[in-house]
């Protein structure tokens, strides 16, 4: 199997001081892998010189993914200090004392003694089933809550302090709600994880976590193809088929896939692609070691801003609210979160 020299791989310095590979392997199946078939993705990802992992408690396959970690170890392949594994907290596991005992089965699925960085995955206590329609609400769903966020970070605080993680970040949010906890956290955030792709940069809030010293990671860097029916809409654009990416990849001589990852590392954030092709895999990590973009590229890659959430989260809205962007505090304001 060919190899990339992780030294090779760009870093990112997490306020920390920690490093985070500035790309790192996704494991959401987005319910059409499975889970040994995301496992031995990262089976085949970590042989071909991936560090960084981003796992989470709702992709169902932190079980399998542990047996690889284990076996990786066992077999001398690589050694824990040497992988980033990140996981996050799932929306079901918001309630006082609720979050410790989900990280405890985390790193016991995970097979680890710690995790580099466990984030919040949503900032709101609403669960839905595994592969839900669009359309389907759960009646207990809330709106963000500042306290109830908070009861959530102080318990993510805590991990810190117990040595389980070492790093706790933030998904999903946006300007005014990291306005309004920042100020609250004992312990703050080392990442925020966030959709970016080249039709949706998310400038503003990417600039505000960059002056924050916290670190962006992506998600969706190649704008999600094989995401969840219930996260497409008609109106969705394909950022791989966007015709300024398609000659610049054409110029580069490669798959369109590679320039929204070189555009990503350069731009400063940390896309975190999902493949389970050894071929997409290794592509994916030489990209970002070679055959950087110019800056005139980088500049017409920065006009492909079309605005286009993928993940709108649909089915994390709650009773009495009717649409996606009410989640989003689109308009600056916080009249869609519980007061008090
Ligand atoms: N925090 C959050 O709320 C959140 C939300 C969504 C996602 N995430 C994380 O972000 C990760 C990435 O997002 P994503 O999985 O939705 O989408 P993505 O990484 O943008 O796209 C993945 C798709 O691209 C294809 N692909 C990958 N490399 C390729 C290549 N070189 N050539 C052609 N096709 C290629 C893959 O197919 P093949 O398997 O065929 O290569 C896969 O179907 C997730 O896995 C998850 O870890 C986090």
């Amino acid at each position: 199997m060919e190899r990339i020299d992780p030294a090779r791989i760009p870093q990112r310095i997490l306020y920390t001081g920690a490093k985070m590979p500035a790309i790192g392997l996704g494991t959401f199946g987005s319910d059409h892998a499975s889970a040994e078939l995301v496992a031995s993705a990262v089976r085949s990802a970590i042989a071909m010189g991936y560090r960084h992992f981003d796992c989470a408690a709702c992709y169902g396959n932190e079980k399998e993914i542990g047996e690889v970690f284990e076996e990786a170890f066992t077999a001398g392949t690589v050694q824990r200090e040497e992988l980033f594994v990140a996981s996050k907290v799932w929306n079901d596991r918001h309630g006082a004392r609720d979050v410790i005992a989900a990280c405890a089965e985390t790193l016991r699925d995970l097979r680890l003694d710690y995790l580099d960085i466990y984030y919040v995955h949503w900032p709101f206590p609403n669960y839905h089933p595994p592969f839900c329609d669009v359309d389907e609400r759960n009646p207990d769903s809330k709106p963000f809550s500042v306290e109830r966020f908070m009861g959530v970070w102080r318990q993510m605080e805590r991990l810190v302090d117990m040595g389980l993680v070492r790093a706790i970040g933030m998904s999903n949010m946006t300007i005014p709600k990291l306005e309004a906890v920042l100020p609250l956290v004992r312990i703050r955030p080392a990442a925020v994880e966030m959709e970016l792709h080249p039709a949706f940069r998310q400038q503003e809030l990417f600039d505000y976590v960059k002056a924050q010293g916290i670190e962006p990671v992506g998600f969706c860097p190649l704008g999600s193809p094989d995401r969840p029916e219930r996260d497409k809409t008609p109106e969705d654009i394909a950022d791989l088929q966007m015709p300024e990416i398609v000659a610049i990849a054409e110029a580069h001589h490669v798959h369109p896939v590679l320039i929204a990852l070189k555009w990503a590392v350069q731009r400063g954030q940390t896309p975190i692609p999902f493949s389970t092709k050894e071929k997409n895999l290794y592509s994916n990590l030489r990209s970002v070691t070679e055959d950087p973009l110019t800056d005139a590229e980088m500049q017409i890659l920065a006009g492909c801003e079309r605005g286009n959430r993928l993940v709108k989260g649909q089915v994390f809205l709650w009773p009495g609210a009717s649409d996606w962007r009410e989640l989003w505090d689109e308009d600056g304001s916080q009249r869609y979160w519980e007061q008090g």
